[in-house]
């Protein structure tokens, strides 16, 4: 098979899974480069309309390289900028596929924003347009080349707007479903500070049997609050001005301090760290050595999703390294859990303190399953949630998320906070006997 055919077969397909995962939809002021491109399709950022939305563009140092060196002979009306929406776009891919149509910028589906005939001449190296929407959707704006062989470079500045109601007619650069993103994301803020209040208290109330985990918890809470904070202000930069005058780049920092810390705190309480004994055994620190420098990357990966967005190349080399990483992660903080299920169950078999063990048995086997929920639901049911989402609602999958991550930590200090007697785990009152076991072996383990 002719490769050209089979790229161009497979590229819709692409297209498709390209957009599905594309459905971040921040919207800001992009500025893009397009070098020597002759791809017939390239997305560009989506965004959800209101009907009073705007679209910008203001394309610069544009140059067209074809076949053959005149350029007036070049049918200009097939190469130029549209806006679809998500069915939209399938439809135009069917009908191309279907050779209804040679073209997507003839699709009547579409909507055509600009195309290069309507520069005033061939040799124009630059335009800006301004382009309204009123039908409120959430759009891809895309660029197509139905020109073989025409290599094209541009610089585009591209933004997407909605202008507020009322008289002030100000602009609102966030998508549609996020433009209440940095109120959800201060209130997160405020329970995250509110929670670390109360676990400040705790550690000073219990600060004799506080542990140093206990201490790696409460930093923890602290950055998880301070990215929310800088999230908020990030978001609300950008709602008010399109571009987020450099608290995105704190909001990288403090994502990247959460997720290691986070991922690192997960191994930690998993291996019993601190809590069940003092040291990590050697394949405990190999997890923390493997998920330790996957973070990095996995931030780095997300630096550049967020900041290139979908017209870059290497776009989606970025975001399958992100997920594969992630994966990664997630299955390796698995493993302590594991192994500490496993030792804790030999251990009640042999050393006689059934029951005790158990107990903790039972606290390892919650925590595994939460660990599993969270992470399942987190990284799972909101991506799903943002796809089956109307574009209107797309905060609710941020609140989801949100909302587990909340219970996952709410969780987790509950369950792991510093108890007078008793490090691991509560005891009800008819398990007196076991908590008098469970004291002796407490002190077997200070000894
Ligand atoms: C971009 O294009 C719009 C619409 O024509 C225009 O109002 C605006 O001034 C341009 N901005 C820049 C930076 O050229």
């Amino acid at each position: 098979m002719d490769p050209n055919r089979i790229m161009s077969s497979s590229f819709p397909l692409l297209f498709l899974i390209l957009l599905c995962i594309s459905s971040t939809a921040v919207g800001e002021i992009r500025f893009s480069e397009i070098r020597s491109d002759d791809r017939p399709i390239i997305p560009f950022d989506e965004f959800g309309f209101t009907h009073r939305g705007q679209l910008e563009l203001n394309v610069t140092k544009i140059s067209l390289v074809g076949p053959n060196s005149d350029s007036s002979t070049l049918d200009l009306s097939k190469v130029g900028f549209f806006l679809c929406t998500r069915d939209a776009c399938i439809h135009v891919l069917q009908q191309i596929e279907d050779a209804e149509i040679t073209c997507t910028l003839l699709s009547d589906s579409i909507h055509k924003v600009f195309t290069f005939d309507r520069l005033p001449n061939p040799n124009t190296d630059s335009f800006n347009f301004l382009y309204p929407e009123s039908n409120a959707d959430q759009y891809t704006l895309v660029f197509a080349n139905c020109l073989p062989q025409l290599k094209v470079s541009m610089k585009v500045r591209s933004a997407m707007y909605n202008l507020e109601n009322g008289k002030s007619n100000s602009r609102d650069y966030l998508s549609a479903g996020k433009t209440i993103l940095p109120r959800v994301y201060f209130l997160f803020f405020i329970v995250y500070f509110v929670l670390a209040a109360v676990w400040i208290n705790i550690l000073y109330k219990k600060r004799l049997t506080a542990f140093r985990i206990h201490f790696f918890m409460l930093a923890v809470v602290i950055l998880k609050a301070f990215n929310l904070l800088c999230e908020a202000e990030d978001k609300s930069y950008i709602k008010r001005t399109g571009s987020a005058h450099g608290w995105d780049v704190l909001f990288y920092i403090f994502s990247f301090l959460k997720g290691i810390t986070l991922f690192t705190l997960i191994v930690l309480i998993g291996t019993g760290w601190s809590i069940l004994k003092p040291y990590l055994q050697d394949k405990e620190k190999k997890v923390l050595i493997i998920v330790i420098p996957l973070q990095v990357i996995a931030n780095i990966a997300q630096v550049v999703i967020d900041e290139t967005g979908p017209y870059g190349q290497d776009w989606m080399t970025w975001k399958q390294v992100f997920l594969l990483v992630d994966v990664v992660c997630c299955c390796a903080v698995l493993f302590p859990i594991v192994w500490s299920i496993k030792n804790l169950r030999e251990a009640a078999r042999t050393d006689g303190k059934a029951a005790v063990n158990l107990m903790k048995l039972t606290l390892f086997r919650h925590y595994y399953i939460v660990v599993i929920c969270y992470i399942y639901f987190t990284r799972v049911v909101v991506y799903a949630l943002e796809t089956i989402t109307s574009y209107k609602y797309l905060w609710t999958s941020v609140v989801a998320g949100e909302l587990a991550t909340l219970a996952f930590y709410v969780f987790t200090g509950y369950k792991f906070k510093p108890e007078a007697h008793n490090p691991y785990f509560v005891i009800d009152d008819e398990e007196e006997e076991a908590a008098a076991e469970q004291l002796k072996l407490e002190d077997e383990f200070e000894l």
